[in-house]
């Protein structure tokens, strides 16, 4: 696979495998990533600064402060990572990560970022098998990081055992792994945003969607690896493994949609159902007393989906006010596979806010209220839904 446009954080705890962490971040390099190393104070010990600094083009972190181009390096890193690797991972490190400690800037890195952690352990056997590593490791892995390693074969100082780091190569491999994600290979189109239809050139006919639901849906797929396709009238911000494409009207929206294909495609817009049948070209002026402004159809673009002849899977949106009759019913009819509702006068519901209450509508009645969540955890569980009834 190739890594282009991943970026990778390089953390080197200080064991003797740190010389190996040099080939390591010129592997990932060579495989199209970004790379930007972090180091311990013991780490320096081993390979210096200046050599990850020539093989990545950007000074190490070894501190929490004094880094030439940040005041906060280890949020920053922390926040810039698609995945933070940490080779070689010391006992000293791991103990630190389990327990949640931030006193140096590795540790620290690690605990500002929401990105995948892949530790490769490397210590002598006893340190490994002490069963303060074992609970360390326990830990981590019940905290979801990927450890790969260690293997056995020669230790420094001569020894032998079981606690050496795993080759670069099959570091690479494992990182790989965990940036493919489970939707690896699997198109997805989003739409979000409301759509905003002209009645001048000033003014337009629009809603009050924020298009937030719909761009976490996008983000959290291409987190999992997915090949994301974008189509929103939102000037929110997107993950940018997503190929976003910045529309307006439902007319945009639709030629948007027409062009990608998608194995799933999401449909989270707030779509206007009817626009001005004749905007102006010149403004509106209050002189001329109030238009009259006649109204067609907007194509309706979920129907142009369910009518491809590769259908993908397909998940519709319903706001609602009041009852889930409505929901109910177009999940019956629209062609959807799932249909997800909300009734956008509940409290923590509907437009702009970090929450909703949804419920899974499902085209043969079935119903599952989920109670109030974030709208990023939302889109966590709406993909987990939907991955496992795509098998
Ligand atoms: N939708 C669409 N194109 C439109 C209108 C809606 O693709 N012109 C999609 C929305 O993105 C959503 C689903 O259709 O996924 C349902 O939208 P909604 O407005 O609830 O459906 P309507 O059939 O327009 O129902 P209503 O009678 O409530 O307006």
């Amino acid at each position: 696979m190739s890594l282009a446009g991943r970026r990778v954080v390089l953390g080197v705890s200080g064991g003797i495998a740190a010389y190996k962490a040099a080939y390591l971040a010129r592997r990932f390099i060579e495989k199209g990533a970004t790379v930007r190393v972090v180091m311990t104070q013991t780490a320096t010990e081993f390979v210096g600064a200046a050599t990850f600094a020539g093989l990545t083009g950007y000074a190490p972190v070894t501190a929490l402060t004094d880094h030439p181009e940040s005041v906060s390096p280890h949020t920053d890193l922390g926040r810039w990572a698609d995945l933070v690797v940490i080779a070689p991972a010391t006992a000293a490190t791991l103990a630190r990560i389990a327990g949640g400690l931030s006193e140096d800037a590795l540790s620290a890195t690690v605990l500002a970022s929401e990105a995948p952690l892949v530790v490769a352990p490397a210590m002598h056997t006893e340190m490994w098998q002490h069963p303060a590593t074992q609970r360390s490791i326990a830990t981590l892995v019940a905290d979801g990081v990927h450890v790969v390693g260690p293997v056995s074969g020669a230790l420094a100082g001569g020894d032998e055992g079981s606690g050496r780091m795993v080759e670069p190569e099959d570091i690479v491999a494992r990182v790989e792994d965990v940036l493919a994600g489970g939707m690896s290979g699997v198109k997805v189109l989003v739409t979000a945003g409301g759509t905003r239809e002209p009645i001048d050139p000033v003014r337009y006919i629009g809603n009050r969607s924020s298009g937030k639901m719909g761009h976490e849906i996008a983000d959290e797929a291409a987190r999992r690896g997915a090949d994301v396709t974008l189509v929103t009238t939102s000037g929110l911000p997107s993950h940018h493994w997503v190929t976003r494409v910045d529309v307006d009207t439902a007319e945009s929206m639709a030629s948007a949609v027409a062009a990608v294909e998608a194995d799933v495609a999401v449909m989270a817009a707030a779509v206007a159902d009817f626009r001005p049948a004749s905007p102006v070209a010149a403004k509106l002026s209050r002189t001329e007393g109030p238009p009259d402004i006649v109204l067609e159809a907007t194509p309706d673009i979920l129907s142009t989906v369910v009518a491809r002849s590769k259908r993908p899977y397909l998940v519709g949106f319903a706001a609602e006010t009041g009852s889930l009759d409505r929901a109910i019913e177009k999940a019956r009819v629209k062609g959807v596979d799932l249909l997800v509702a909300n009734d956008i006068t509940r409290e923590g519901a509907g437009f702009g806010t970090d929450t909703n209450i949804v419920s899974i509508v499902e085209p043969d009645g079935g119903l599952d209220h989920w109670p109030l969540m974030t709208k990023a955890d939302i889109a966590r569980r709406l993909w987990d839904l939907v991955e496992a009834r795509r098998q």
